[in-house]
Order: C-alpha cells, then sequence, then structure tokens
C-alpha cells in the first residue's frame, strides 16, 4: 500500500470531533500510533476545560483502540507553549518519534468587521495561527533530529478568497499561508514539508451555516485523503489542498507578467494599462518573494536609456 503509514506517529490539533477525527480515523486505518489533543469547549472556544475536554479526544482515542490502533489523549491548549511541549513529551514516550503535524485546532467568532470587538479578532489569530506556530515549534526539534516530518495547516476558502463576517478568521488562515510559504523554504534541507488543507466539511462549524442538502454531501471522510496525499512519503511542499464533499483541487497564489511604466510611472498611466496589468493569461506562482523582486530589477534593467 503506497500510503502505509504504519510505524509512523501523527500528532493532530483539535481531533476531538470534526475533520481532526475523521483525519484520525483515516490515519489509524492505515497503521499510525495517533496522538489525539483537544482542548474541547464550545465553538467559539469558550467554556474548555469545566467541559468535555479530555472526554472529546479520549473518545476518539477508544473509536481508534477499539479498531485494533495505537492511540493516546492529549488536552492541552495549542495556545499555551508549555502545553504543546507536554504534548509532545507525551508523544516521545509514548511512541519515540513524531511524524505528521496536522495543525487542525479552531474557532470560530463570527460578525462583521466594524461589530467585532478587538478581543474576538485577537482570540481567533492566537487560536489558528499562534496556535499552530506554538505547536510547529514544539515538534519541529524532534522532527529535525529524525531529518523527516510532515506538516499541514489548515487554511480556508475564508483567507484564500473573503467570507462575510469572518474577517479575523480569514487573516487567520490566510496568516498561515504566509507561514508555509516561508517554512517550506526553511525546512525543505531537514525533510520537512509543510503544506496546507482548505477544507469545507459537515462540523459544528458549519451545522448553522449551510442547508442540510449542502452538508449531507460534506462530509469530513470525504476531506481526509488529502491530508494523508500531503503527509505521505513522497508529499510535495508549499502545496495548498482544497478539498470538499470528493472534489480535490489545487489553490495557488500567482502574479501577472505587469508593465513597465518606468520611475515616472503615474496613477493615470496605471489606470490606462489596466487590462494588460491585469491580465492574468500568463501569470506565474513565485517560488519565493525574491522572484519578484528579480522581475523588477530585470524590466527596469532592460527598459533602461
Ligand atoms: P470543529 O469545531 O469540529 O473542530 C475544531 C476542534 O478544535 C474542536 O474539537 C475544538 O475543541 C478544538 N479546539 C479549539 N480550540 C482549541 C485549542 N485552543 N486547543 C486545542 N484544541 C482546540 O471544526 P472543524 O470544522 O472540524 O474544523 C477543523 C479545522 O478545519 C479548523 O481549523 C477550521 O477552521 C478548519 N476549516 C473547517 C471548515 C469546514 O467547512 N468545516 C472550512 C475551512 C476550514
Amino acid at each position: 500500500m503506497p500510503y502505509d503509514f504504519s510505524g509512523q506517529v501523527v500528532v493532530i490539533t483539535g481531533s476531538g470531533g470534526g475533520l481532526g477525527r475523521a483525519h484520525a480515523l483515516a490515519f489509524a486505518r492505515r497503521g499510525a500510533m495517533l496522538v489525539i489533543n483537544d482542548f474541547g469547549g464550545t465553538r467559539d472556544g469558550g467554556d474548555s476545560r469545566q467541559n468535555t475536554s479530555q472526554n472529546m479526544a479520549e473518545k476518539v482515542v477508544r473509536e481508534i483502540t477499539d479498531q485494533g490502533g495505537r492511540a493516546i489523549a492529549n488536552a492541552g491548549n495549542v495556545t499555551s507553549e508549555p502545553d504543546m511541549q507536554a504534548m509532545v513529551d507525551q508523544a516521545m514516550s509514548a511512541f519515540g518519534r513524531i511524524d505528521v503535524l496536522v495543525n487542525n485546532a479552531g474557532i470560530l467568532r463570527d460578525k462583521t468587521f466594524v461589530k467585532m470587538d478587538l478581543p474576538d479578532f485577537r482570540t481567533v489569530i492566537e487560536v489558528h495561527l499562534i496556535g499552530s506556530v506554538i505547536a510547529t515549534r514544539a515538534v519541529l526539534p524532534v522532527m529535525q533530529q529524525q531529518e523527516y516530518g510532515r506538516i499541514v495547516m489548515t487554511t480556508s476558502s475564508s483567507g484564500l478568497y473573503g467570507n462575510f463576517g469572518q474577517s479575523n478568521y480569514g487573516a487567520a488562515k490566510m496568516g498561515l499561508v504566509g507561514l508555509i510559504n516561508t517554512l517550506k523554504l526553511e525546512l525543505f534541507k531537514s525533510g520537512i514539508r509543510v503544506n496546507g488543507l482548505a477544507p469545507v466539511a459537515a462540523t459544528r462549524m458549519t451545522d448553522d451555516i449551510m442547508p442540510p442538502q449542502m452538508l449531507e454531501l460534506l462530509s469530513p471522510e470525504s476531506v481526509s485523503p488529502a491530508v494523508l496525499y500531503l503527509c505521505g512519503k513522497q508529499a510535495p511542499t508549499g502545496e495548498i489542498i482544497t478539498a470538499g464533499a470528493g472534489t480535490f483541487a489545487k489553490a495557488q497564489i500567482v502574479e501577472s507578467d505587469g508593465v513597465f511604466l518606468g520611475a515616472e510611472a503615474t496613477p493615470e498611466m496605471i489606470a490606462e494599462s489596466w487590462n494588460d496589468l491585469a491580465d492574468m493569461t500568463t501569470a506565474k506562482p513565485y517560488k519565493q518573494g525574491s522572484d519578484q523582486s528579480q522581475k523588477f530589477v530585470v524590466n527596469a534593467f532592460e527598459n533602461k536609456g
């Protein structure tokens, strides 16, 4: 079986339900040993500790062990460095290595931007973006030592394309794309591949924002094959897969060739050139930001004098 995870250890944050649980079960069916992390709580991130946090993670652990798999539960909060370090220590003492980290934990606090309080903006950034940073920093020394690792960041169409009422969430999710873009460069030499997943699935996050007929098609299980693909031995790096209801696609940032208007360019010249400047028929992605700078300098040099 090409996507066999036997002997591999997979850590998934927020995997006590929804998409994380589906990913965990899919990895377990293919032989992986799982660390099921979930802080518990409500969809907006409230009410966590007194709730069923450990139970959520333990329930998924039981599902895996009942099917003959191996898994341990962790109730750490992704926004806490000590919690994430403790999760890594727990994984290392139970299984001795960490091959995969899926940053999946998340919350929602939707409101239009003008009505949103700063704490709600900050908290959503803190869980999705900083939480993924903290969990990634915690596993990195282990992956670097192994010279092997697969990391998935869970982004969203709300970040890639926008979604009414989700400025906090969209900003956090696009922040993760920026993180992927640099980590793919910095970690490649250590054998660590970093990719993104933009899922759509029927979970508690979406159960009141989509009609039941749509939700029926959007099982979390239909997304998980994308995560397994991104965590395989032959995984790409720096890619974003979008996935939902059985469709899988690639999302990418591209830039048009542009027009050279010179150092004396005016807004009027930009308005006149808009159709050429914004012609996306030959648009391309860049491997890194400096490739774009190079285009600017080459254009200026070629048009000099
Ligand atoms: P979910 O609410 O079922 O799962 C998120 C899990 O994260 C929950 O079990 C929650 O207890 C846990 N969690 C929240 N804060 C945590 C923290 N600080 N530390 C540890 N665990 C924490 O929702 P769903 O839909 O499964 O979401 C999974 C990921 O997929 C999220 O990152 C979400 O933003 C993303 N996503 C989901 C989409 C969808 O259509 N369901 C669309 C786009 C992205």
